[in-house]
């Protein structure tokens, strides 16, 4: 007796594979994540991110327009600032460095969604995501920050603003001063269910942000929780989210599925720094095919519902698809 039923029938050639592949990877949800420093003609490889740069705003902009004629539709950015205090002051400076790397991009006329993170950890003395009171992260007055944060960065013309410090209430509070401010069509990405994770270890370095005591634990989500990131969505979106993430990306496909099947909306998903230098230190040891291995990777967050995905491969996959 023979198998009637033979799935190998329609995986016989790479054309016949092809028409019935259910996930097509395309450059059209990718955002690439790019880290801003001061001065000028600065660009430092980052050693822990082969490939990813600190750089001054006019190299900055020179990546993006690799970026843009690679046909990725937007970037992601992040502030490594001249001073850090203990508020972060320089999250809200007209002059800090994204609110400058935005008009950069402003003025080379780049055709790029312009997304900021919205944050303090890279601006405060401290490392943590609010202010500190009482030796606690500080959740309201923190929110108060965040808001002026954001606005500062629609006033200097981003088209989407993100905000990944876990603090509660804060799209709502982003929201309420954009609205108030005349930024009503800036839409909100929010870093909806951000786990406390091992993977954003190379990601400290490049932003120089590691908590100087402590860890995040106290507001960013607990691995072990899938429920919970779905409460966490719906806030979100009850404050006036109009998109949610889920960050990282490879350890909480479930989560991303999930999110994918309860909302409506759309979802993003952050192959984060250490998913990124995993693959990379593998690559380079010649234990991995560097591209099957992206490749992969980036197709399975698709499969488990991203229609949006922040990667430091973008731009590699961006190349390879190209030649295909
Ligand atoms: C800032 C922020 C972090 C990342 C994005 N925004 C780091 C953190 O929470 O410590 C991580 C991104 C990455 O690892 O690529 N709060």
């Amino acid at each position: 007796m023979f198998p009637i039923q033979r799935p190998r029938r329609l995986r016989r050639t790479e054309g016949l594979r092809g028409m019935v592949r259910e996930t097509r990877l395309a450059t059209d949800g990718f955002v690439y994540p790019m880290f801003v420093v001061p001065g000028s003609g600065v660009r430092t490889e980052i050693g822990s991110m082969p490939g990813i740069y600190q750089q001054s705003v006019d190299r900055f902009v020179e990546e993006c327009r690799e970026v843009e004629a690679l046909g990725i539709p937007a970037v992601i950015l992040f502030g490594i600032p001249e001073t850090k205090d203990e508020r972060g002051s320089e999250a809200t400076s007209a002059t800090g460095v994204v609110q400058r790397a935005i008009e950069g991009i402003r003025r080379a006329k780049l055709d790029l969604v312009v997304i900021t993170d919205v944050c303090l950890c890279e601006y405060t003395s401290h490392g943590h995501c609010g202010v500190i009171e009482k030796g606690d992260v500080a959740n309201d007055p923190s929110l108060v920050l965040l808001a002026a944060a954001a606005l500062s960065h629609a006033r200097a013309g981003a088209d989407v603003v993100a905000p990944s410090d876990m603090m509660d209430g804060r799209v709502a509070a982003i929201r309420s001063m954009l609205d108030e401010n005349s930024f009503q069509d800036v839409p909100i990405l929010a870093y909806a269910a951000k786990y406390c994770s091992s993977f954003y270890g190379p990601f400290r370095e490049a932003a120089q942000s590691a908590p100087q005591f402590g860890d995040r634990r106290s507001y960013q989500m607990d691995p072990a929780n899938a429920r919970e990131a779905l409460r966490e969505v719906a806030l979100d979106l009850e404050e006036g989210a109009d998109v949610v993430m889920v960050k990282p990306a490879l350890p909480y496909l479930d989560v991303i599925r999930q999110v994918r099947e309860r909302f409506d909306v759309p979802v993003g998903a952050y192959n984060v720094s250490g998913e990124y230098s995993m693959v990379k230190a593998a690559a380079a040891n010649g234990w991995l095919d560097e591209r099957r291995a992206v490749l992969e990777i980036l197709t399975s967050i698709a499969r488990a519902g991203a229609d949006i995905v922040l990667t430091y491969h973008a731009k590699d996959v961006a190349r390879w698809l190209k030649n295909c």
